[in-house]
Order: C-alpha cells, then structure tokens, then sequence
C-alpha cells in the first residue's frame, strides 16, 4: 500500500470510527444485552470500506462529505449485521471475526441474531432521523434511502446469501457464482458509492458511471474475499481460512481456479477505473479505493 493510501485510510476509518461511537447509544437496562453485542462487533475494527466509498462517492461529484457521515455509519451497521448473521451457526458456522471471537461465541446466538436485527433497524434510524439528516434535501435522502434498502435485502444481498447457503455443494455454473457475488457483496457496495454520488447531488449521468464503478467493483471485492480464504492468513483477515472449502462454497477459486480467479479480478479493476475515467481529480480517492480492494491482503 503507499503512503498517501495509507494515510488516507487511516484518516477516514478513524472519521467513521468516532462517529460511529458518538451516534451507537450505550443501554444499560434490560435491552444492555443487545447494545453491548451490537457495540462489540461494530467497534471491533473492520476495513470501513463502505462508509469510506460513500463519501468518497459524494466527494467525487463535488458534494461535502462531513454532511453524509450518518449515512456512512448505517451503511456500516447494516454490513456488520450481515457479518454477525453470515457466521451462525445455521450459515458458515465461524468462530473469528475482525480478530475476534464472532458474536454468537461471546453472547450466545438469541442475542446475536437479535444484535444483527438491531443494527439493521438502527441504520434506518440513522438515515431518517431529521436531527441528523435534517440538512440533506428530503427527496435525496429518500432516493439514498431506497438505493441503500434494496441492496441490502431481498433483492440485494439477503437474496445472495440466500443463493450462497441453499447451493453449498452443489455443481456451480458461472451464472450461479456471478449471482452470489454480484448480490450478497456487489449490491452493498455498489449502493454505497451510488448513494454518496446521490447524496453529493451528483447528476444522473455522473451517478450511473458512479453505480457502474461500484458494481465492478463489489464482484472484485467478493472474488478477493474468496482468494483471501484461501491464500490469506488468519492474523492478518481476522477470520478463519479454508471457510469456504469446508462449507463446499460455490467460489471464483473453486469454480475457474486460482489463476482465472486473480485475472478477473484485475480486469474487474480496469472495469471500476474505466467506468470513472472522465471524472476529475476529485475522483483520485475512488481510484486508489478501486486498486486497493484488488491489492488488499485483509
Ligand atoms: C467481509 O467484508 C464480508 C464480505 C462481504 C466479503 P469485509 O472484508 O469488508 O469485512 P470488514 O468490514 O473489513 O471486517
Ligand atoms: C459474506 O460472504 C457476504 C456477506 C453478505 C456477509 P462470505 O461468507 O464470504 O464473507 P466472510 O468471508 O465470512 O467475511
Ligand atoms: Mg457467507
Ligand atoms: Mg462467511
Ligand atoms: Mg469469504
């Protein structure tokens, strides 16, 4: 990674960071249970991809992203449910997550599905709540809203992981595996650069290449995920290695081997750069986020 990527990351995951501290309430009635798991997987590190890509959508098209950090912080609490979810034991069944024991292990799996449920919700708190979002003009916010909504359910990544968990061991067809990935990781990132260009009120045609950058780059990022379980070190992701093969996953190294898997990747990256290619300099951050998701080793 170079230096000014580093730097750059450092700065915007710890933005993100004290946000999301400042706006995750701490309970200590008889709901603490539930805040206290939400808390221990939100705070427990994580890349902050998403809420990053958000701004740096916002930034590219000229908008002030220190006004859309709630919308970053939801976007977070929806992909960290989905994390405390996808390691269930009735899912991948995994005992490590951002280099901790996964939510379930420390609090037991009523409060961890209730944690994810509650991150879920607590991200639509977040992005309806007027006192926070009250300076974003309403139609952008709905429109931002509905982007971030549709990606993460049914038609997004809830329908991916659904694909993911009812086809382990089976035959996989390209068209499978590009369904998985495009939905239960592509949508999410995708939505996240789209609603930051929607909400940095950039034009239709400057949104559309944003959501083509994102799509591109969300199947490159779940194609890494997958050589990362593969090739990856523990100490390094913070999860456990050889998840997929042990669940028999329907994967990018499994279905065209590791060498295709790492081309498609890289020609995904070219895609992301391409789609974002007219934008101006404002657009740098999106560039080096783009070569950084192909390059990372976590
Ligand atoms: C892991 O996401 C789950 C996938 C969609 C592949 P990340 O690799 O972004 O996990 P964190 O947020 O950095 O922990
Ligand atoms: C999960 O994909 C994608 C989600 C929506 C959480 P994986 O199951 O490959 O994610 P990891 O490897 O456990 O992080
Ligand atoms: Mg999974
Ligand atoms: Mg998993
Ligand atoms: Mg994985």
């Amino acid at each position: 990674m170079n230096a000014s990527l580093e730097t750059y990351l450092k700065k915007q995951i710890s933005k993100i960071d004290s946000a999301l501290e400042r706006l995750l309430p701490i309970e200590t009635g008889l709901s603490g249970p539930v805040f206290e798991a939400m808390r221990y997987s939100l705070m427990a590190g994580g890349k902050r991809l998403r809420p990053i890509l958000l701004l740096a959508g916002a930034e590219a098209v000229g908008g002030n992203a220190a006004d859309f950090i709630p919308f970053a912080c939801a976007i977070e609490c929806i992909h960290t449910y989905s994390l405390i979810h996808d390691d269930l034991p009735s899912m991948d069944d995994d005992d490590l997550r951002r280099g901790r024991p996964t939510c379930h292990k420390v609090f037991g799996e009523a409060v961890a599905i209730l944690a994810g449920d509650g991150l879920l919700t607590f991200a639509f708190e977040l992005m309806s709540n007027k006192d926070l979002i009250g300076h974003i003009p309403p139609e952008r916010a709905n429109r931002a809203i509905f982007i971030i909504a549709k990606a993460a359910g049914p038609f997004g990544m809830v329908g991916g992981q659904t694909a993911d968990i009812l086809l382990e061991g089976r035959d996989a067809d390209p068209g499978m595996l590009s369904f998985i990935h495009s939905h239960k990781t592509g949508a999410m990132i995708q939505a996240s650069v789209e609603a930051g260009g929607i909400l940095g009120e950039g034009t239709r045609e400057e949104v559309e290449w944003l959501s083509r950058y994102g799509a591109a780059l969300g199947l490159a990022f779940q194609i890494v995920d997958d050589i990362l379980d593969i090739e990856g070190e523990r100490a390094i992701i913070g999860k456990p290695v050889g998840s997929d093969a042990k669940k028999k996953k329907i994967t990018y190294p499994a279905v065209f081997g590791m060498a295709e898997a790492k081309r498609k990747a890289a020609i995904l990256l070219d895609e992301a750069l391409s789609a974002i290619a007219h934008f101006d300099e404002k657009a740098e951050p999106l560039r080096a986020l783009a070569r950084y998701v192909v390059e990372r080793d976590r």
